[in-house]
């Protein structure tokens, strides 16, 4: 499946805010360059889902940030539910997954909506997926804001993309490494020696 959006390609000349020069190597997405995009997916979304109901289901906790700004612009009924999910792998690869919150809404016959914050190996949305087809929805299709394909090890491509970035770790608007930097209100690339002075590689420890 190709992605239905209008890609766009990641790229920004702002300087990274004083506050976190320290830990962000360089400002790849700006807040005002996500607020258009997100405007953008949201009518994308609205016109494919005429006259239905979605429900739209969550991956936590990367999706926070992107979830709470495109749902307030899609002007649909949904529904709105959450899973849990988080890897701990070592190196660079994803690892195990473990499920830490399930679903609670009847997914049978419904439109699904996925989101999640970035498809990378694509080993996160290869679980998830058929996991979801069990509970036999009408369709599923997916959302995802950032997509790295240079990493991918799974046949997966998303519905609706956000930005495709190039192969580097990257922080804030919901993303994390570590827990930490969710809060920035841009993505940035995150300085290698962070994740170096934290132990091994940013996959050692990204939560999802
Ligand atoms: P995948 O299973 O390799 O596709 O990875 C998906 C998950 O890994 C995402 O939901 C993120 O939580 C995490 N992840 C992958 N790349 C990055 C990154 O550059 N920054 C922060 N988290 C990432
Ligand atoms: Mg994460």
């Amino acid at each position: 499946m190709s992605p239905k959006s209008n890609q766009k390609n990641a790229g920004s000349k702002v300087p990274v805010p004083a506050r976190w020069r320290r830990d962000v190597e360089k400002v790849l997405i700006t807040e005002r360059q996500i607020a258009r995009r997100v405007k953008s997916l949201a009518r994308q979304i609205e016109r494919d889902y005429q006259g239905r109901e979605i429900l739209v289901i969550a991956l936590l906790n990367g999706t926070v940030l992107f979830l709470a700004d495109l749902i307030r612009h899609l002007n649909l009924p949904l529904r709105l539910d959450f899973i849990g999910v988080s890897s701990y792998g070592s190196g660079v690869t994803s690892g195990d997954l473990v499920f830490t919150k399930e679903l609670r809404l009847d997914v049978r016959g419904r439109d699904v909506l996925l989101v999640d914050d970035i498809l990378d190996t694509g080993k996160t949305l290869s679980r998830v997926l058929p996991k979801m087809q069990i509970l036999k929805p009408r369709r599923i299709r997916t959302c995802v804001l950032l997509d790295k394909p240079s990493r991918r090890v799974e046949k997966i491509a998303p519905d609706y993309v956000g930005f495709t970035i190039p192969d580097a770790f990257v922080v804030g608007y919901g993303l994390d490494f570590s827990e930490r930097y969710r809060n920035l209100p841009f993505i940035g690339v995150l300085r290698p020696h962070i994740y170096k002075e934290l132990g091994g590689d940013a996959g050692l420890i990204h939560g999802a």
